[in-house]
């Protein structure tokens, strides 16, 4: 049978880690999949993570399977950190969280969840998007489409294009969000913004999907959250997918969550029944380790501190490397105005450089990047922006 079958396409982010690895050639420069590199281009584990890897281990009893929405506190720890104490939402005892194994895990069971219950409904994405949000919603047979996000005149959002969009919605369709950093660009909207966002939906009955998978990358925790706690009304329905492979450094952990608010604690219920039974078809219950180690760390005051500081070690090289880059681009030449790069916040950069650009920049100096023109800039260090600077002005 397999006869039939013909090659899938490469992965347009995942499969540049593989080309990059096969690379040969000395000074290549890795600024493709989102993941954070310090100074001298190492992924390293966190100090915390290591901490709690420790006591996580030592205090481990069984390895039965976890409940279908995994541990409880998981789930506490996960609304805590994201809503804060006291929040409405965790009083009133309307919110479910899930433990999904990563981020993607957290996106497709709300794809599955959406099939199942909303059949008819479309959910709809920023254009730009993350490359893998629509094939995952496809995938769980959901209907997509597009909104009008960037605004490649300013570098900036297109913020009236995108609340008219909105307006247009038809009730009980979805929106998908990017709670914070968003995922190429880099651009969010202001806290007003949020607010209007918001609001539009709210009215036209249209369902938030926040990806929240950057927390702490951008401005601060909660900082960051802020935008999506606008979202957190009395009554209000929304669905956060968090990912922790970033803030926490536990990329191959797979450690995600989905979070659904629901009206009252009593639909709260009914709600994760559903949520349980898409779970149990899909993966049937979360694995325990990484999840383990954000609730060890998120419960400890110690270690959340520790953490904290690390995550803000990573926040701030990377905003530092966004200064340096713009600064080198202007040494090097360059005659556009490229202090935008220095107002995105979190990873990505979108840069502007054009599909041909970038397979030039690949070619000729063994620097990949993704092909819309998205730089991890967490890919940049002292010692290789001088070298990245000057190639992209080349190939201006
Ligand atoms: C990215 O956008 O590079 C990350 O979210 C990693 C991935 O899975 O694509």
């Amino acid at each position: 049978m397999f006869e039939s079958i013909e090659a899938a396409p490469v992965d347009p982010i995942l499969g540049l880690t593989d080309a990059f690895k096969a690379e040969t050639r000395p000074g290549k420069i890795n600024l493709g999949v989102g993941v954070y590199q310090d100074e001298h281009g190492v992924t390293p584990v966190l100090p915390s993570v290591i901490e709690a890897t420790r006591r996580v281990t030592a205090s481990e009893k069984t390895k039965s399977y976890l409940p279908i929405p995994g541990a409880p506190e998981y789930g506490a720890a996960v609304q805590l950190l994201m809503l804060g104490n006291g929040h409405e939402v965790l009083v009133s005892n309307r919110a479910s969280t899930s433990h999904t194994p990563g981020g993607t895990g957290a996106l497709r069971v709300v794809g599955d969840f959406l099939k199942q219950n909303f059949p008819g409904a479309t959910i709809w994405m920023t254009d730009p998007t993350w490359a893998n949000h629509p094939a995952i919603f496809a995938a769980a047979g959901v209907k997509t489409g597009t909104l009008p996000y960037f605004d490649a005149a300013t570098n900036g959002l297109a913020f009236e294009a995108f609340l008219d969009a909105l307006k247009k919605l038809p009730a009980g369709d979805a929106v998908l969000l990017h709670g914070c950093c968003h995922n190429p660009t880099g651009i969010d909207p202001t806290i007003e913004q949020w607010r209007q966002i918001a609001a539009v939906l709210a009215e036209r009955k249209v369902l938030p999907v926040l990806d929240f998978a950057y927390q702490g990358f951008g401005d601060g925790v909660e900082e960051d959250a802020a935008g999506l706690r606008e979202f957190c009304t009395p009554g209000a329905e929304l669905i956060i997918c968090s990912s922790f492979s970033k803030n926490f450094g536990l990329y191959r952990e797979r450690v995600g969550a989905v979070t659904f608010v629901s009206q009252d604690a009593e639909r709260r219920a009914i709600v994760q029944s559903q949520v349980n039974r898409v779970i149990r078809t899909i993966y049937s219950n979360p694995p325990a380790h990484g999840a383990a180690l954000v609730t060890t760390i998120l419960a400890d005051a110690d270690l959340k501190k520790q953490w904290l500081g690390e995550l803000e070690h990573m926040r701030n090289r990377i905003n530092g490397m966004r200064t340096l880059l713009v600064e080198k681009l202007v040494e090097h030449g360059a005659k556009a105005d490229y202090s935008f790069i220095q107002q995105q916040r979190g990873m990505f950069s979108f840069s502007g450089l054009s599909k041909e650009q970038v397979a030039k920049l690949r070619e000729h100096d063994a620097i990949y990047l993704v092909g819309s023109g998205r730089i991890n800039v967490a890919g940049i260090t002292p010692t290789n922006v001088d070298a990245l600077a000057k190639a992209i002005v080349s190939v201006l």
